[in-house]
């Protein structure tokens, strides 16, 4: 099977409006056609449901009912492609008519700034019919006078039915569940974890090659991943790396490149121990580009109390020595590490890799909220 994606560049100006119309085609039940990445791959979720003739894999989700997500190992492969189906099927059907979190209300707790996952949250909930409370901001509560989140906790079980949270300390997710007994989405606590960005950047992987979600991924469509970043200090990294560990009947490698001696950290020390995949460790970028199928980038850490650019040094752009046919992804925000002079080309994932956000989103929140039974046709 070949990778079936669309890139801007070759359809040129005229190729949103052609993009958007082959969506229209697909979906005549859709009022309002899906926001689209304006640039780089246009990925197809209808290639990933493809592969199971349009079934969800119902079982694995309904185990979500209830359940916080706080830490990437709580998945399995299973339910990680679980989630990325029925963000396909999310994606591909009009089920904003089923309203399937409607009378459910969201509390979105920032205390640390977010232009994507806030937002992407927010969307989520309100395309599918639920209501939001924001806190963008957690200067504008109680914590500006002294408040203890666990008391936080307390006060959000009566305001809403899931709280999601990000927040620059790495204990806060202990901290506001001592009291909070709805569940909690981690959306990213300082150095610790980004769950849901993980599941985002594997359903890109996923749309982009359905094959990685089989048990028997043939072996010529198997990844190199290359990760550029330091995932003991860089929650997005850390996720992106946990998930990617349990994929490893299609990923044959993983090399890390950082410019720390360590850069993995205490929590996947041990996964990477045991893990079956080939996994090294290097300092130099260009001894391995032209190797890698996927390049992962990322250079926000966490460091103590504030955040600082790591691994500035290794930077990406349209002359870097890529392989045809690689994919660069990023969690975004980027900063220098990654050129918009690659944003044209058909190495950019990350553009898509963010489009597909507001559908896994509505995926994990239809499952934990138990509203699975909403959605026609699952
Ligand atoms: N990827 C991500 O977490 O982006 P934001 O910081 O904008 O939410």
């Amino acid at each position: 099977m070949s990778d079936r994606v669309e890139s801007s560049e070759k359809k040129g100006s005229e190729g949103v409006a052609g993009a958007d119309e082959i969506v229209r085609k697909q979906n005549p039940l859709r009022s309002a056609v899906v926001p689209m990445n304006s640039k780089g791959l246009r990925l197809r979720a209808e290639d990933l449901l493809d592969l199971t003739d349009g079934r969800v894999d119902r079982e694995a989700l309904q185990a979500l009912a209830g359940q916080s997500i706080v830490n990437p190992r709580q998945f399995d492969r299973r339910t990680i492609v679980a989630i990325a189906q029925l963000a396909a099927l999310l994606e591909t059907r009009n089920v904003e008519l089923d309203k399937p979190l409607d009378g459910k209300i969201a509390i979105t707790a920032f205390f640390e700034p977010s232009t994507r996952t806030r937002l992407s949250f927010e969307s989520a909930v309100q395309r599918l019919d639920g209501k939001v409370l924001s806190v963008p901001d957690g200067q504008v509560t109680g914590i500006a006078k002294g408040e203890s989140l666990a008391d936080i906790g307390e006060m959000f079980n009566t305001y809403g039915d899931v709280v999601i949270m990000r927040h620059p300390d790495t204990d806060s997710v202990d901290e506001i569940r001592r009291n909070l007994q709805r569940p909690l989405i981690n959306a990213g606590n300082g150095s610790g974890h980004h769950p849901t960005q993980a599941l985002i950047d594997w359903y890109a992987l996923l749309k982009w090659r359905p094959e990685l979600s089989l048990a028997d991924c043939p072996q010529d469509r198997k990844v190199h991943l290359g990760i550029i970043g330091t995932p003991g200090s860089m929650r997005a990294v850390k996720s992106f790396l946990r998930l990617s560990l349990m994929f490893e009947q299609s990923v044959s490698n993983i090399t890390l490149i950082s410019e720390m001696a360590d850069p993995v950290g205490l929590d996947l020390t041990e996964p990477i121990e045991e893990s079956p995949i080939k996994i090294n460790i290097v300092n130099d970028v260009q001894e391995v580009l032209p190797e890698l199928d996927v390049v992962y980038v990322n250079s926000i850490a966490f460091l103590g109390d504030s955040y600082r650019n790591l691994d500035s040094r290794y930077k990406l752009d349209s002359n870097s020595n890529l392989k045809p046919g690689a994919v660069i992804m990023h969690p975004l925000a980027r900063n220098n590490e990654l050129s918009d002079d690659l944003d044209e080309t058909d190495h950019n994932l990350y553009f898509a890799q963010a489009a597909g956000a507001v559908f896994v989103r509505q995926a994990l929140l239809a499952s934990v909220l138990d509203r699975l039974d909403r959605i026609t046709g699952i």
